[in-house]
């Protein structure tokens, strides 16, 4: 979707819920949508919605930055080890350097003042390893930390995104002594204990769109007076393909959730489909039961 559409969604909803919640900050003005958001975390994941796949949603893009994928060429890794305090004094405070950490990495973020400067809306990600904000949208200084534990698979994929981001449009200074690299610059158990989720909710990842491509969700249309139908062609579920496909419920491993997707006929005994009743088998379109 474009960022000019998603801009304008973004900016009513939010004011729709701060005019309701406080209407004495309804300002258009992002630093005050991300104050808000912070207040109210549901709104978090529309946030990164809107931030494309550096979030933890599954949309895709953010148009202007970059396709955030894995990184096409190793970082050339820098020498320059900083310690938290030093950091903190890359804020960007008169006229100064702008430099933030993520994931223990050091990036100088000056050319972005008017996001990360004093007075940005992004001012609070200066100076600091703020890594867990970047997915959890808790940017009050109690969030803005660089512990990154326990958090969602999806999580992992917006860490590793933002990182790809911050790769490619700025430049990779130095390390933070921390959690992720000691004091000598080299990496700690906690950086390895980090890769490694990340790598597992790649993989996750992976797994679950094959999965998707595997099983599209069916298209589904509703009438007051017949009904709800589900029906597959060649472009359902946002998954556009050579094969139409034959509608089935699709059970979840644990049974608990349902949907309809469209199988082809090479997977019709997989054991987490079911047919519809009143269905034939071959039906490319079946009427649920009311
Ligand atoms: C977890 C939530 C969010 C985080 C962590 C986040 C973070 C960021 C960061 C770090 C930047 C600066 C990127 C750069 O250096 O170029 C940015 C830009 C921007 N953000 Fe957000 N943001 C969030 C949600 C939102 C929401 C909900 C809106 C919508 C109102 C928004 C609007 C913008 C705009 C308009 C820009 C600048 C335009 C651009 O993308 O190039 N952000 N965001």
């Amino acid at each position: 979707m474009n960022k000019l559409l998603k801009l304008s969604l973004a900016v009513l909803l939010l004011a729709s819920v701060i005019a309701w919640f406080q209407p004495n900050v309804l300002h258009n003005n992002t630093k005050y949508l991300h104050d808000v958001a912070a207040k109210f975390p549901a709104l978090v994941s529309f946030f990164k919605w809107f931030h494309g796949s550096k979030g933890s949603t599954t949309a895709t893009d953010h148009s202007d930055h970059a396709q955030l994928k894995e990184p096409t060429s190793a970082p050339v890794e820098p020498t320059r080890v900083f310690t938290k305090e030093e950091l903190a004094n890359y804020k960007g405070e008169n006229g100064g350097d702008i430099y933030l950490a993520i994931m223990g990495r050091v990036f100088d973020v000056t050319r972005g003042r008017d996001f990360y400067g004093p007075g940005g809306g992004y001012a609070f990600f200066s100076g600091v390893d703020g890594s867990r904000a970047f997915v959890t949208g808790d940017f009050k200084p109690e969030g803005l930390i660089d512990d990154i534990t326990g958090l969602g698979s999806q999580d992992y994929i917006g860490l590793r995104d933002w990182l790809d981001f911050y790769t490619k449009d700025y430049e990779y200074i130095g390390k933070l002594q921390g959690l992720f690299f000691d004091a000598d610059g080299k990496t700690t158990e906690y950086y390895h204990d980090a890769q490694q989720w990340i790598k597992e909710a790649s993989s996750h990842k992976e797994d679950e769109d094959l999965f998707k491509e595997k099983f599209p969700m069916c298209n589904i249309e509703y009438k007051p007076e017949e009904g709800s139908r589900v029906w597959c062609s060649t472009k359902s579920g946002g998954i556009k393909r050579d094969w139409v496909g034959f509608p089935r419920s699709l059970y979840s491993a644990d049974s608990k959730n349902i949907r309809c997707a469209c199988a082809q006929e090479a997977d019709l005994n997989d054991s987490l489909l079911k047919e519809y009743p009143n269905c034939p088998k071959d039906a490319t379109s079946c009427m649920l039961p009311k």
